[in-house]
């Protein structure tokens, strides 16, 4: 009876022990296998992690980082606030007088934007700088000569010809996404002149 019961309790003491050996025989190799590529992270983040830019770093990994938006002081503030209900995009559709900038982030704060005083200074201050009103008109595309395509929207003679054939062909753009629908055409230009664009 005694002795069945040492056997009993060898027993039970015998797998989790074998279990542990795994474990310790299946880190070791896990440590082994990763070895090379510790060594070689160790070497490099000394010098990569002093000229990477403070943004890049903060940003956990796979997070989107917005390249759309210039870098400055409070992007990260109109990030974070302003991409909880919308894309962050959509904030900078249009330009506007900081006073504009100022009615629309309190309504955005009445709809339940939430930040600190500190944020939304951040932010009215960064959109400010960066998102001013347009001060010059902005150039009908339905009726722009390609003259006037190339000065004012900063394309090439080839792009700006390509748009009035189109034009000519198909009749009037709609919207953006109509214009970006020319072949031939650098569809990043046009999303960085939306803001001087108008279709009528
Ligand atoms: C709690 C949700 C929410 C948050 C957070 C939010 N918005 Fe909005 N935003 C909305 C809604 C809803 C609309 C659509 C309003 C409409 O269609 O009338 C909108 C629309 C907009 C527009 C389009 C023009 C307008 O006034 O309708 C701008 C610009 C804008 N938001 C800016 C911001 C900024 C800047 C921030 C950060 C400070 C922000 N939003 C954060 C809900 C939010």
């Amino acid at each position: 009876m005694k002795l069945n019961t040492s056997i009993a309790a060898a027993e039970k003491w015998l797998r989790p022990v074998s279990v542990l050996a795994c474990t310790v025989a299946l880190s070791a190799a896990i440590t082994l296998t990763f070895a090379p590529t510790h060594a070689q992270s160790n070497t490099t983040p000394s010098t990569t992690s002093t000229t990477t830019p403070a943004t890049t770093a903060s940003a956990p990994a796979g997070q989107k980082t917005y390249p759309e938006f210039p870098d400055g002081p409070g992007k990260d503030e109109l990030i974070r606030v302003c991409s909880k209900c919308h894309s962050p995009d959509n904030v900078i559709a249009a330009g506007q007088s900081r006073a504009g900038w100022q009615d629309t982030l309190e309504d955005m704060a009445g709809r339940g934007a939430e930040g600190s005083d500190d944020d939304f200074n951040a932010i009215l201050n960064y959109l400010a700088k960066n998102y001013p009103a347009p001060t010059a008109p902005r150039l009908n595309v339905n009726a722009a000569t390609a003259a006037q395509l190339v000065a004012q929207l900063m394309l090439t003679q080839a792009e700006a010809d390509a748009i009035v054939q189109y034009r000519q062909a198909n009749g009037n753009f709609k919207s953006l996404d109509d214009l970006k629908k020319v072949p031939n055409v650098d569809a990043s230009k046009l999303a960085a002149a939306a803001a001087k664009i108008s279709f009528n």
